[in-house]
């Protein structure tokens, strides 16, 4: 049987985009698949890039807390924080051994985030992928959930694997990156061509997951969109990325097929559609706001959820570190 890993960084401020693009379909995966299914939350990976240490751990709750009030079940599925099994750091330098710095050079998401400013840059956001392929190797995990943004880095993890199996034999599968849609990327409200993301300046060009019903409808009622009418296929919203983000958020949430909102909403006023996003958006947040709201209320629930998930995860990491100890001919005392 295969495993299925994948994590979020804890850099807190969940919107509509990490919702749609990431925690969505993992609920749908624990719903369907045969795999183990283990959901970190990647806060070694967060402090890559500073991190206000008063904030952190709260922000590992919280995420941990918006991936069960999304339907992941921890009892199903193991969800924990990643700092709380040393394993990873430790596997992480054993495969920065075998990792070659041309092929880190090449990563495209180290050279946005480092920018002009590479020389500066802390090692750890340089050598981000090579924790990654740690995370994924540690559970010898067959299928990793990501972004079209991460598939460079899965492509690295089975590399790694290549190099490990080549100098000490096999012992890991190679990791399958399981690629989103391309459609399903949630775009700014504000710009259809910009990710949606915590940290561009207006708020207004997201949807939190904790704003509430007014904000919602205020934020959807003011997005950009053009002069004409909603698009009715995919042909017209050729070149309109505005009108093609929103309907794809709306057959997203509402989990119909494109074809079923085109009907719906093609050649109406963009209002129409703007109210009817506005009224499901809510529908489908707001119980999920309000059972992240009650988790981060209850702390010590919270921290026993984690506690018992790394200690799951620990089970399954201590056995697989010890393997590529003996294989590299470590002294075991
Ligand atoms: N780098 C991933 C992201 O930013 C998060 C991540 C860390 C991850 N380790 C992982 C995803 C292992 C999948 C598997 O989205």
């Amino acid at each position: 049987m295969g495993r299925i890993f994948s994590g979020i960084q804890p850099t807190n401020r969940l919107h509509l985009g990490n919702y749609l693009g990431a925690l969505k379909n993992w609920v749908t995966m624990q719903r369907t698949t045969e795999h183990d299914c283990i959901f970190c939350v990647v806060d070694l990976h967060a402090i890559t890039v500073p991190q206000d240490p008063a904030q952190l751990a709260q922000s590992t709750r919280e995420m941990a807390a918006a991936y069960i009030a999304a339907g992941i079940d921890p009892v199903k599925s193991i969800v924990f924080p990643q700092s709380a099994v040393p394993e990873h750091s430790q596997l992480m330098w054993l495969l920065s051994t075998i990792t070659q710095i041309g092929k880190l050079d090449r990563m495209t998401q180290f050279k946005d985030k480092a920018g002009k400013n590479a020389e500066k840059t802390g090692l750890g956001l340089y050598a981000y992928p090579v924790l990654m392929a740690a995370d994924i190797l540690l559970y010898k995990a067959t299928h990793v959930p990501v972004g079209e943004d991460q598939k460079q880095h899965v492509e690295l993890a089975r590399e790694i694997v290549g190099t490990f199996t080549h100098r000490f034999g096999e012992l890991f599968p190679e990791p399958e990156p399981i690629i989103r849609a391309q459609g399903a990327r949630i775009m700014s409200l504000r710009d259809g061509s910009a990710k949606m993301s915590k940290s561009a300046e207006s708020d207004m060009s997201r949807i939190n997951m904790t704003d509430d019903a007014d904000l919602i409808a205020q934020k959807f009622k003011k997005a950009k969109t053009d002069a004409d009418s909603v698009p009715s296929s995919v042909e017209e919203w050729e070149g309109r990325p505005e009108a093609k983000n929103l309907l794809t958020i709306y057959a997203e949430l509402a989990e119909e097929p494109m074809e079923t909102v085109f009907r719906q909403f093609g050649g109406q006023q963009f209002s129409a559609l703007k109210t009817a996003l506005a009224d499901l958006a809510v529908e489908k947040l707001a119980p999920i706001s309000q059972e992240m709201n009650r988790l981060m209320n209850d702390v010590t629930e919270i921290d026993r959820i984690l506690k018992d998930g790394a200690q799951r995860a620990r089970e399954i990491a201590t056995p697989v570190l010890k393997d590529v100890q003996d294989r590299m001919g470590f002294l075991r005392l």
